[in-house]
């Protein structure tokens, strides 16, 4: 059975994304800061485990991988925010949460999971399309991250 890690998964895209994971076959396990959220869909989906996990934390996400055990065949760094501000609001706090959660969590996710890939097929990664995608207004530092 192929397993999949997949952050950010107590709403969401990422809520959506485990249940269609799972309709394919996989054995998941589910990350995000809201245990109970992530349990209660872990007990609707077979082969499902929900690790409590905060990805802007390093110590918490190699823990959380810990936890999960053994080797993944897919890994998804889907854990994130977007603060909309717009540029007369702008601030450094907001700014600094998007980039601890989505840049930095996404790479302590890597660093915690591509180890135990090597070995078992190449890594690849995939970027979203946002990233490609011109948003002139409130998603600034959104889109940068
Ligand atoms: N919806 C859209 O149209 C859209 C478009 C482009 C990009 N995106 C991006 O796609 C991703 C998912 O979007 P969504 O609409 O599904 O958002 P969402 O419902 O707010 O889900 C965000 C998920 O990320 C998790 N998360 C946030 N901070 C976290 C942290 N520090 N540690 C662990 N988990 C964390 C949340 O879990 P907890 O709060 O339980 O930790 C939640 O499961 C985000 O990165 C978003 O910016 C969304």
């Amino acid at each position: 059975m192929k397993r999949a890690l997949l952050t950010g998964a107590s709403s969401g895209i990422g809520a959506a994304l485990a249940r269609e994971l799972s309709r394919r076959g996989y054995a998941l396990a589910l990350l995000a800061r809201r245990g109970d959220l992530l349990r209660e869909l872990a007990n609707e989906l077979p082969e499902t485990v929900a690790i409590e996990c905060d990805v802007a934390d390093a110590a918490s996400v190699k823990d959380a991988v810990e936890k999960a055990g053994g080797v993944f065949d897919l890994v998804v760094a889907n854990a994130g925010v977007g603060i909309h501000t717009p540029a007369f609001k702008f601030n450094v706090a907001d700014a600094e949460t998007m980039v601890r959660v989505n840049i930095l969590g996404m790479i302590y996710l890597f660093d915690a999971t591509i180890p135990k890939m090597i070995g078992f097929g190449k890594p690849k990664s995939q970027a979203p399309t946002a990233t490609t995608t011109p948003r002139p207004k409130l998603m600034t530092v959104t889109i940068a991250t």
